[in-house]
């Protein structure tokens, strides 16, 4: 086992989870409401403005806790932002809202100058 805490801060700024859980039940999830669109379109607003998986990560996860047929649910991290009901068509407005029109404030809410993240905890070397 490697603890890669640091190279991961180091890179990443944030990570964007987007649910893409399939369910074969009546309720509802994020794979019948668009999930792989929402991924798509937040992928290629990142890739537009050079920011995809670094300093941006983005990645799939199984259910959020969100679920609704209107949409799919994200989460950012470290920052604690939670989505719910995001259509493709919501991305730009999501994303310029949490980074900036041009992705320039990746780092706004990331780790302070002296390694403690956005709750002041610090993370010794790994
Ligand atoms: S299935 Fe996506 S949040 Fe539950």
């Amino acid at each position: 086992m490697q603890r890669r805490t640091t190279r991961q801060r180091e890179r990443l700024g944030a990570c964007v989870f987007i649910c893409t859980n399939d369910r074969d039940s009546d309720y509802a999830c994020c794979s019948d409401a668009g999930a792989e669109e929402t991924l798509a379109a937040v992928n290629s607003w990142l890739r537009e403005r050079g920011a995809f998986w670094s300093p941006v990560g983005v990645t799939t996860t199984g259910c959020l806790g969100l679920c609704s047929a209107d949409g799919t649910a994200i989460a950012i991290q470290p920052r604690d932002e939670w989505y719910a009901d995001v259509t493709p068509e919501d991305v730009p407005a999501l994303l310029e809202r949490e980074f900036g029109p041009d992705a320039d404030s990746i780092d706004e809410r990331a780790a302070d100058a002296d390694g403690s993240d956005s709750l002041g905890v610090t993370h010794p070397d790994d």
